[in-house]
Parts: C-alpha cells; sequence; structure tokens
C-alpha cells in the first residue's frame, strides 16, 4: 500500500463503483456529500445494504460496521422486529399531524426509564433537541448565556459549536457567541470560574456526561458540581445524552445519580430513523403546553409514526440484559485493541466506556484525559481510518466506534484480528 496520506485508497481495495458515484454526487452536493461528519478523502465510499453488524458498499466489499451511523444502530442494521414494524406502520400511513398511540409508547418508555424526565417533546434530530433545550432554559430562567465543554458536540448550530476556542467561524455574528463560554471536562475550578465569570445571566450548564469526541467521561464530582453551581445560580443543567443514553437504562445520569432538569436524547431512541426528543421537570417543560405555555415548538415530522414504532421496538429489545451484553462485547473491544495498539509501534491507545469506544493517535502513550489532549486530525489516524477500510472494518474518521446487539464474541474477535492487520498494514505504510 502506498500513498494513503496524500488521499488514495490502498490499492487491493476495489472502489470503481464508488469513485463513480462520488465523481456523480459532487455535480448535485457539494463534495458529493451530504454531511460533512462522513467525509473523507479521496471520497467516501457508497454503501449499498446493512445487515446485522456487517455493511456492503456498491463494489461488493463487506465490512464490520463498528461506527453504526456514528452510534445510533444500537441493534445494526435491519433488525427484523424493527424492520417489521416499520413495514406494518408504512402500510398504515407515516405521520398525520395529529398525535399517535406510538407517540404515546415510545415517550412512556423513555419517561419511565429516565427519571428526571418528567414531560418530553420529540424532534427529528438531536441538534434540534439540543436547540429547544437551550431555548426552554432562557425562557424559564429568563436569561441568555450558556457555558458548555470545550469539545462537546451538541449539533450543527452556531451557539454550541464543537470548539469555542477556533473562534465563531464564517457567518456567525459576534453577539450571537458572547452569549457562549466553554470550560475543559472534569476542571471543577474552571467550571467554577465560569459560573462565576458569567454571573446572573447564566440560563445553562449543557454538557455531554460522556464525550462523544474521545469517549471522555466526566468525574462523577465533576457532574455534581455542575449541578451544585447551576442550583446556585439559578441556572439549569442541562445532559446532553444523545450518545449516552445507552449506557444506562435511564441514560449515563442514571449511572452517576446525578439528575439535570433538562435532558436530550436522539440516535438509538429512534431504531434508526430520523429522532431526538429533549425533556425534563413538569414545571419547566409545560412552558410547552399550548393550555397554558408560552413556548413554540413545531415541527412538521415531529414524532412521526415511523420513528416511533421503530424507536419503541428498539428500546423494546434494548433491555438491560442486552445493554449488559452490548457492554461486555465493548469493554472487551476496548481493552483487547488498546494492548495490540500498545504492542505496536504506532504512537495510538484506545479508550471506552460501555459499549462505546473511541481511537486515539499521537498521545505519547498516554490515554487522554481532557478535550486539549486529543489528536483528532492526526495523520496517523486518517491512515488508520483508510487501512481500517481495507482490512473490512468500518469506523469514524475522528475514531469513535460502538457495539451493536447485532455483534457476539465471534464478531469481536474477527473485528480485534482485522484491526490488527489494520495495523500492521499502517506500520508498513510509515515503514516503522
Ligand atoms: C451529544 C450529541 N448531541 C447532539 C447531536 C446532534 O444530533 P443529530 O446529528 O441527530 O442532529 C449529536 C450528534 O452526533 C451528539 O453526539
Amino acid at each position: 500500500m502506498s500513498g494513503s496520506s496524500s488521499g488514495t485508497f490502498p490499492g487491493d481495495m476495489s472502489t470503481d463503483r464508488s469513485a463513480g458515484f462520488a465523481d456523480r454526487m459532487t455535480r448535485t452536493m457539494p463534495g458529493g456529500d451530504t454531511r460533512s461528519s462522513v467525509y473523507y478523502k479521496p471520497f467516501p465510499l457508497t454503501m449499498a445494504s446493512g445487515s446485522g453488524c456487517r455493511l456492503h458498499d456498491v463494489d461488493g466489499n463487506e465490512y464490520i460496521d463498528l461506527l453504526n451511523n456514528f452510534t445510533s444502530l444500537i441493534h445494526g442494521h435491519a433488525r427484523p422486529e424493527i424492520t417489521e414494524a416499520l413495514a406494518a406502520q408504512a402500510e398504515l400511513g407515516t405521520v398525520f399531524g395529529a398525535p399517535t398511540e406510538a407517540q404515546l409508547s415510545l415517550s412512556s418508555i423513555i419517561c419511565d426509564r429516565v427519571e428526571s424526565v418528567e414531560l418530553l417533546r420529540f424532534t427529528n434530530s438531536g441538534s434540534e433537541a439540543v436547540l429547544m433545550a437551550v431555548r426552554a432554559a432562557r425562557a424559564h430562567t429568563g436569561r441568555s448565556s450558556i457555558i458548555k465543554l470545550e469539545g462537546g458536540y451538541h449539533g450543527s448550530w452556531e451557539q454550541v459549536q464543537m470548539e469555542l476556542a477556533r473562534g465563531a467561524g464564517p457567518g456567525v455574528p459576534e453577539q450571537v457567541m458572547s452569549m457562549v463560554s466553554s470550560v475543559q471536562m472534569n476542571d471543577l475550578e474552571g467550571l467554577g470560574r465560569a459560573v462565576e465569570a458569567v454571573g446572573d445571566d447564566l440560563a445553562a450548564i449543557i454538557m455531554e456526561p460522556v464525550m462523544g469526541e474521545g469517549v471522555l467521561v466526566a468525574d462523577t464530582d465533576f457532574l455534581r458540581e455542575a449541578r451544585r453551581l447551576a442550583d446556585r445560580s439559578g441556572a439549569l443543567l442541562i445532559f446532553d445524552e444523545v450518545i449516552s443514553f445507552r449506557l444506562g437504562q435511564g441514560g449515563y445520569q442514571g449511572v452517576a445519580g446525578v439528575r439535570p432538569d433538562l435532558t436530550t436524547l436522539g440516535k438509538v431512541i429512534g431504531g434508526g430513523m430520523p429522532v431526538g426528543a429533549f425533556g425534563g421537570s413538569s414545571e419547566v417543560m409545560s412552558g410547552f403546553d399550548p393550555r397554558n405555555g408560552m413556548l413554540e415548538h413545531a415541527g412538521t415530522y415531529n414524532g412521526n409514526a415511523m420513528t416511533m414504532v421503530a424507536g419503541e421496538k428498539a428500546l423494546e429489545l434494548f433491555d438491560r440484559d442486552a445493554q449488559e451484553r452490548v457492554d461486555r462485547l465493548g469493554e472487551r473491544l476496548t481493552k483487547e485493541l488498546d494492548r495490540i495498539l500498545v504492542d505496536s509501534r504506532l504512537d495510538a491507545r484506545a479508550i471506552g466506556i460501555g459499549s462505546l469506544a473511541h481511537l486515539h493517535f499521537d498521545t505519547e502513550g498516554a490515554l487522554p484525559e481532557r478535550f486539549d489532549d486529543l489528536h483528532l486530525e492526526s495523520e496517523t489516524l486518517v491512515r488508520f481510518h483508510r487501512a481500517a477500510l481495507a482490512e473490512g472494518v468500518f469506523i469514524a474518521t475522528r475514531g469513535i466506534m460502538s457495539m451493536s446487539t447485532a455483534m457476539d464474541e465471534g464478531d469481536v474477535d474477527e473485528a480485534l484480528e482485522r484491526l490488527a492487520r489494520t495495523v500492521r498494514r499502517v506500520e508498513n505504510d510509515l515503514g516503522i
């Protein structure tokens, strides 16, 4: 293999049909894609189908899917119970501009499982859920400012952009960004200072208890301190559990035992269909009650029946046993992959929690603890990603991985063998 860093696929991969699609797609979509996060050089491979934990591209290559659409497919692809529920609902109609029983079922499952969520609203994405949660916090407190974690991803809108340190970005008014500040995860003193600095304009502290970028886990003390500081300053605490919900039946907040005022959800709760939800105390959420609330929340496809039935089935199947099984698979993958990396000539580590894992490069052997420690744009990671594709493993370009219930121990063995071969490819590629 040669030239992977300059943006070509390894020579032993067949990618002709994907190349043809990529060429045509650039004529209708910028960069030939409709989602910045799935782009990679020389072009993203076009997928044809998925089944269980396997993905197939249009050239007939098969991959073990460790990306699972960025952690959303908790049951992998085309889980029969979910496809059956979708097919049955499609016959009955997809969306009605009216409440459905399926909305009742899915909202009840979530409210039963997540103690802090007394009332919730559905959206079509996690980004919208965060947008609405922030709006709810501002309306409830009558304040404007928010504090987030540096590197925390909450969707593609300006005020919650991942890295505030990088500046507002083109087209974003400074005024908008002046209402947001960020601190490093687990920096208790930094959080205290930020709350102090914002003063009585603080509407909300928003954080992922487990940050998708890097799979960095918040210390329980840090979450408790955020709770304490929010209470002291009269702000709301929002946990974005779009990714971390899969780590406990009641989300990571249930594991940590810290209760936020508002929670945002997405990904796994839609069973593979577009989804988001935000919810929390009835006191805050009743602002959306049209009988007496002042807050508008519309959305043509909110709570559409297809998403609802897929989500209901997905959560029914994601019971405690299923969760513990998938957590064990993830823990094994992380541990054994880390051993492979430590024993290799690459400067790389794997970290994880439960069914989530993350690859880290250029760490000088250390396990990263803060967002500042991450090298998400590492050149070796770019090579690794491309070599993994050649070995039939599908991961995120930034290194996040997740398990699905479609996997068993044999799939983990196979993934580890393929990842060990990936490591050897990269070593050869680098000539080390
Ligand atoms: C923690 C978190 N919040 C919000 C979002 C945005 O969700 P969506 O992509 O559905 O808009 C994501 C997406 O990856 C996420 O990881």
